[in-house]
């Protein structure tokens, strides 16, 4: 401890006797005589020239919601003060002073749209003076900025945040502000931020006339121009969007029977409007496929629409069933035909049937249950007919014709059970077919508005990813 103490003494020693007394001197021949207020020129009617500077050392934080850009700044102000001149030879050599602000005159510049607490937050340096009168400022602050932050194109916007310098109570006239810089702001230290790229800092020097008075206004503004980095945004945002939607348009290539599909449908139901409408045309889609015969026949507007035109569309297939635009329009001209013959027939045929019934059908057997079933549909009546003509050949048959009688009506039922059958299955794979086609047509329509949506959104976006 001793040693460092001896060491430090010594040093002060030799310092004071080296400089200590010139530069002693040389302050209070300086200061003793000087005015802090007085604006140091040397003709009074000419403006004080002004240099300023800005370092960028980091942008902090840029607060979207209550528009606030905090950043850490140096500035630099240069000036020549006509009193702080003198001859070094005459003090020793001394050449240069760092003299505390608050002594000296300096420029009131401070930063019009500061939205800090103290308005100005810079730390008071020492300003270093030369010999010949020039003057270095260099505060650094933490500066927080009012900036208009748009976020439009979140997460693929820029921000413009201006940084309007100026002095608060001098004018044009009496001061005058000169970009030191022409290029802008110094960026050489800057350090770069996570969240934004920094796209330049340019500088601008203004100087406006009010129409109140005639002196002219001058400020600096530099412009630090940032752009957000998308990548960040783009993995944990549109990443997932896009994996949702295409979540939504596999629940369409489920078959309906996994029992997955409706699940996996709702699961995202509040996230998009799009998966919420998936949901709604799945349960259209599942209804379908799950209808039976006896509950709902099919509407013929159905029948046109997914069991013949969108499958045509679609190109899809049928086993057994080719879907053209020939067996379409055969289809439903043979429907018309159909429709015209029962209507042009109904009036004698049936009239017709109903006689041979009632002339040649023996009463039911009370014994029989499956009697009860069969009514007299017209399909039937022509195989009644038949066996009333065998009666009037065979004549005398007896007993026996009662027993054919009951035969042919088994049979009838047999085939009628068998025929209703086959057109439940039919129409059971009617709508699973038609099921199947809205399936193949969501999977269609929203693959589609999914492509759209999503080129549409990133290309109308300025830019996408940053470098
Ligand atoms: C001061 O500046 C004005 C304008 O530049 C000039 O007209 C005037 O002569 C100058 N005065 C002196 C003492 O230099
Ligand atoms: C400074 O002072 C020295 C000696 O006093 C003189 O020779 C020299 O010319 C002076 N320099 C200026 C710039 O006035
Ligand atoms: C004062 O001197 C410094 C260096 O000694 C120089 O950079 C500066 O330009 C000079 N300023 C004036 C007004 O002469
Ligand atoms: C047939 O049923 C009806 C009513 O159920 C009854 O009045 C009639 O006597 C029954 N006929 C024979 C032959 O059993």
């Amino acid at each position: 401890m001793a040693p460092m103490l001896a060491a430090l003494a010594l040093l002060a020693l030799i310092s004071v006797s080296e400089q200590g007394p010139h530069e002693k001197r040389l302050l209070n021949s300086l200061l003793n005589s000087y005015n802090t207020l007085e604006r140091p020129v040397a003709n009074e009617s000419e403006p004080l020239e002004v240099k300023f500077g800005l370092t960028l050392q980091q942008i902090i934080d840029v607060d979207e919601k209550n528009q606030i850009l905090t950043t850490n700044v140096w500035l630099n102000l240069e000036w020549n003060d006509y009193n702080l001149r003198w001859n070094d030879s005459d003090y020793g050599g001394v050449k240069d002073l760092r003299i505390t602000p608050n002594k000296l005159w300096k420029p009131d510049v401070l930063m019009y749209n500061s939205a800090d607490e103290g308005f100005d937050g810079t730390y008071q340096t020492n300003v270093v003076v030369r010999n010949n009168g020039s003057c270095l400022y260099v505060p650094p602050g933490i500066f927080k900025s009012t900036c208009k932050i748009d976020i439009t194109w979140f997460p693929f916007d820029d921000q413009h945040c201006d940084m309007k310098f100026g002095s608060w109570t001098y004018d044009g006239n009496q001061l005058d502000l000169v970009l030191k810089d022409e290029a802008g702001g110094d960026l050489s230290d800057f350090i770069t931020n996570g969240e934004w790229y920094l796209i330049g800092m340019p500088g601008k020097k203004n100087t406006i006339t009010y129409a109140c008075c005639p002196e002219p206004y001058v400020d600096v503004t530099f412009t630090i121009m940032i752009r957000r980095r998308t990548l960040y945004y783009f993995f944990n945002l549109i990443v997932p969007c896009v994996l949702i939607s295409s979540m939504a348009l596999l629940g369409f290539t489920l078959p309906p029977d996994s029992g997955e599909k409706l699940t996996l449908g709702t699961y995202f139901n509040c996230i998009m409007f799009m998966v919420a409408s998936s949901v709604v045309l799945t349960v259209v889609v599942l209804n379908y496929h799950h209808r039976t015969a006896d509950i709902h026949e099919m509407p013929q507007w159905i029948k046109t629409v997914f069991l013949q035109w969108l499958p045509w569309i679609l190109r899809m297939s049928r086993p057994g069933k080719k879907i053209t635009r020939k067996t379409i329009m055969m289809s439903n001209r043979m429907r018309e035909l159909e429709l015209k013959e029962r209507s042009s027939k109904s009036l004698l045929a049936n009239v017709l049937d109903i006689d041979d019934d009632f002339r040649h059908v023996p009463p039911p057997p009370n014994s029989t249950a499956s009697t009860g079933n069969l009514g007299p549909g017209t399909d039937f009546r022509r195989s009644f007919v038949r066996p009333s003509t065998m009666e009037d050949v065979g004549g005398g048959l007896g007993s026996h014709h009662r027993e054919l009688h009951l035969i042919l009506r088994e049979l009838q039922f047999i085939t009628a059970r068998m025929k209703k059958a086959d057109e439940e299955a039919e129409l059971i794979s009617d709508w699973k077919f038609a099921a199947m086609v809205v399936d193949r047509f969501c999977l269609f329509v929203f693959t589609l508005f999914t492509i759209i949506a999503t080129v549409a959104v990133l290309l109308s976006a300025p830019h996408i990813i940053v470098q």
